[in-house]
Parts: structure tokens; sequence; C-alpha cells
């Protein structure tokens, strides 16, 4: 696949991730999802993980998916003359954006665990935490090219890290990170 292609496929897949990604820190919930319970000792997410921040986030990549879904027909006939275009569906869009918000969490369970307090950053795993689950569930349910997955994983983190940087400045996050 030429790079253009793969760049398209990759951003058309993962954007109800980032959807579901970016919006929770908009909303910044009181009730934490591990309610204050502990693993090990450690918090399990801890209080940056709330129930109305991740449900937000799931409804807001679903958002973003449907609005993909209105587009798709007409971009896919642009794009499918020259190669391979991954097709979203309702069921991928519900699995990224729930994918996303779970990694995110799986993310902090680590941090937690590795006794990172809550808002200190985790270089790689800030910014790759959230894409995991949804590229390991998209791969295992519906398949997914290997390029795909690879531009995915090295572009994220610099998107991630700039777009932080940006709600840093407009005070939407804590931290750059
Ligand atoms: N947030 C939320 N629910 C989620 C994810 C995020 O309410 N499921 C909100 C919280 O207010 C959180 C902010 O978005 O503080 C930023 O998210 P993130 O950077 O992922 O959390 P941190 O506070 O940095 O905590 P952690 O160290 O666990 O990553
Ligand atoms: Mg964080």
């Amino acid at each position: 696949m030429d790079l253009w292609l793969i760049a398209v496929n990759a951003f058309w897949l993962i954007a109800p991730a980032y959807g579901s990604n970016a919006f929770p820190p908009l909303v910044g919930g009181k009730r934490s999802v591990d309610f204050g319970r502990t693993f090990r000792g450690k918090r399990i997410f801890g209080d940056g993980k709330t129930i109305e921040g991740s449900l937000a986030g799931i409804l807001f990549g679903l958002l973003i998916g449907s609005i993909q879904l209105l587009f798709q027909p007409a971009l896919s006939a642009l794009i499918s003359p020259y190669g391979p275009f991954i097709f979203l569906t309702l069921p991928l869009v519900l699995l990224l954006s729930m994918g996303a918000i779970a990694g995110d969490m799986l993310g902090s369970f680590i941090k937690r665990q590795l006794c990172i307090e809550r808002g200190k950053p985790a270089p790689l795993l800030d910014q790759l935490d959230f894409i995991v689950v949804s590229i390991l569930f998209t791969y295992l349910f519906f398949g997914m090219a290997l390029e795909v997955i690879v531009f995915i994983i090295i572009v994220t983190p610099v998107i991630h890290y700039v777009a932080n940087i940006i709600g840093f400045v407009l005070r939407i996050k804590k931290h750059p990170w």
C-alpha cells in the first residue's frame, strides 16, 4: 500500500478512538470508576477515570464514528480506485470507542501499580494506552493490515503529545501529557 493510502485508512479507522480519548478531559466527572477501591494497596484506576468522563467519551466517539459513516460512501468512491479502503461499521465504531476508554483505564491501572500518581507522566504509556485495546480488538474481530497498525502506533504518540500541549495551553488539561 502507498503511504498516503495507509495514512488515510489509519486515520479513518482510528478517528472514533481519538474522539473518545479527547472528550473526557472536557467533561471531567466526579464519580471515580473504581469508587475509590484499591488493588494490592494501590488505587485501581485513580480519580482521573470517572464514570461521567468515560460515558461521555464513548458517546463522543460514537458521534464521530456516525458522522464518518455518513461520509463513508463518498470517501470510499474516491479512494477505492487506488487501493484498499477500510470500511467502518457501527459495531466497529462502538468497539473502537469503548476500546479507547478501556485502554486508557488499563494505562491508569498500570501506572497506579507502578506507583505513578494520577496525572504524573508515563511516557509512551500515556500516549498509546488508549489505542492498544482498540487496535487489538479490531485486529481480532475485523482484521487489519499490519502497515496500518504500525502507522497508527508511530503517529499517535506525536499527535497525542501535540494535542495535549494544546489542551494544556487552553486550560482543558492540567498537565501537558
Ligand atoms: N477523564 C475522566 N474519565 C476518563 C478519562 C479521563 O473523567 N475515563 C478526565 C479526568 O478529569 C482526567 C482528565 O480527563 O483527569 C485527563 O485524563 P488523563 O490524562 O487520562 O488522566 P490523568 O488525570 O492524567 O490520570 P492518569 O495518571 O490516571 O492518566
Ligand atoms: Mg494522563
